[in-house]
C-alpha cells in the first residue's frame, strides 16, 4: 500500500478531527478509497476473528435509503461514500481454516496456538451467549475508529453515526434476514463543506481515575 500525502501524525489526526455534518459532493480517488478500506481493515479484533462487515454505500438510490434509515441525516447523502459498520456475533462458531492459514503464513501462530485457538475460539463464542453480539460489535466499532482517524490523517472527514433504526439499516445492505447480523455504527466520508468547533471535554478528573472511581486522576 503507498500512501500518496503526507498523512497527519496521529496525535495531530486525533485532536483535529470533528463530527462533521456537511461534506462537499467531491468524490474520494479510488485509490484513496482503497487505502481507506486497508487501513480500516487492519483493526486488531478478538482472537483475529475480523467479525466485521464493513460494506461501503456510494450508489445515489442507496445513500438515499440509508439516509432514510438515518433518521434522513444528510451526511450520508452528501458525503460521497458511507461505511455501514456491521458485526456478526457468530463468526466465532463458523470454519476458522482462513484464519489459522492467515496467522500461519505470517508465522504469527506456530502449530500449537492453532490448535489451541481451533477448539478455545468456540468454545469462547459459546460462553459469550447472549454476549455475542456485544462483543462483534467491539470489534466492528474498533475497526470504525482506525477509518476515522485514518481519514482524518489522509485530507477527509468523517461523522460517527448512531442515529439510525436498526432493521432499516439492515434492510439496505441486503442483511434484512440476518438475525446474526447486528449494525454498529455508520461513518459517512468526504471533503468537509463547513468548519466544525470542538465541543470541546469534561476535566479529565470527572471521567479518569487512579485506581478507583471516585479518585480524580490529576495527571
Ligand atoms: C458512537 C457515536 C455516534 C454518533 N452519532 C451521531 C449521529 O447520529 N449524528 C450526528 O450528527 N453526530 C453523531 N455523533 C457525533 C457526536 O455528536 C460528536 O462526536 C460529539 O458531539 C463530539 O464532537 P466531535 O466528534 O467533533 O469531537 C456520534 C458520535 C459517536 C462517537
Amino acid at each position: 500500500m503507498s500512501l500518496s500525502l503526507q498523512p497527519l501524525d496521529v496525535p495531530t489526526a486525533i485532536l483535529q478531527r470533528r463530527s462533521i455534518k456537511t461534506f462537499k459532493p467531491d468524490p474520494i480517488p479510488a485509490e484513496l478509497l482503497r487505502q481507506l478500506v486497508e487501513l480500516t481493515v487492519a483493526a486488531p479484533s478478538s482472537f483475529n476473528l475480523q467479525d466485521w462487515r464493513i460494506i461501503l454505500i456510494q450508489d445515489e438510490a442507496q445513500k438515499a435509503a440509508l439516509a432514510e434509515a438515518c433518521w434522513n441525516q444528510q451526511q450520508v447523502v452528501q458525503a460521497p461514500v458511507s461505511f455501514v459498520f456491521a458485526a456478526n456475533g457468530k463468526d466465532g462458531l463458523q470454519d476458522l481454516t482462513a484464519i489459522m492459514e492467515s496467522a500461519r503464513a505470517t508465522g504469527a501462530w506456530n502449530d500449537k496456538t492453532i490448535a489451541y485457538f481451533t477448539q478455545a475460539i468456540p468454545q469462547f463464542t459459546e460462553g459469550l451467549g447472549d454476549k455475542q453480539r456485544e462483543y462483534a460489535i467491539k470489534d466492528a466499532m474498533i475497526a470504525s475508529a482506525h477509518l476515522v482517524l485514518a481519514a482524518e490523517s489522509l485530507g477527509l472527514s468523517t461523522c460517527y453515526m448512531n442515529g439510525w433504526v436498526e432493521d432499516k439499516v439492515k434492510a439496505v445492505i441486503g442483511a434484512a434476514d440476518d438475525p446474526d447480523l447486528a449494525i454498529a455504527v455508520v461513518v459517512p466520508v468526504g471533503y468537509a463543506a463547513e468548519p466544525r468547533p470542538n465541543p470541546g471535554r469534561l476535566p479529565l478528573g470527572e471521567r479518569v481515575f487512579q485506581e478507583r472511581l471516585g479518585v480524580p486522576y490529576e495527571g
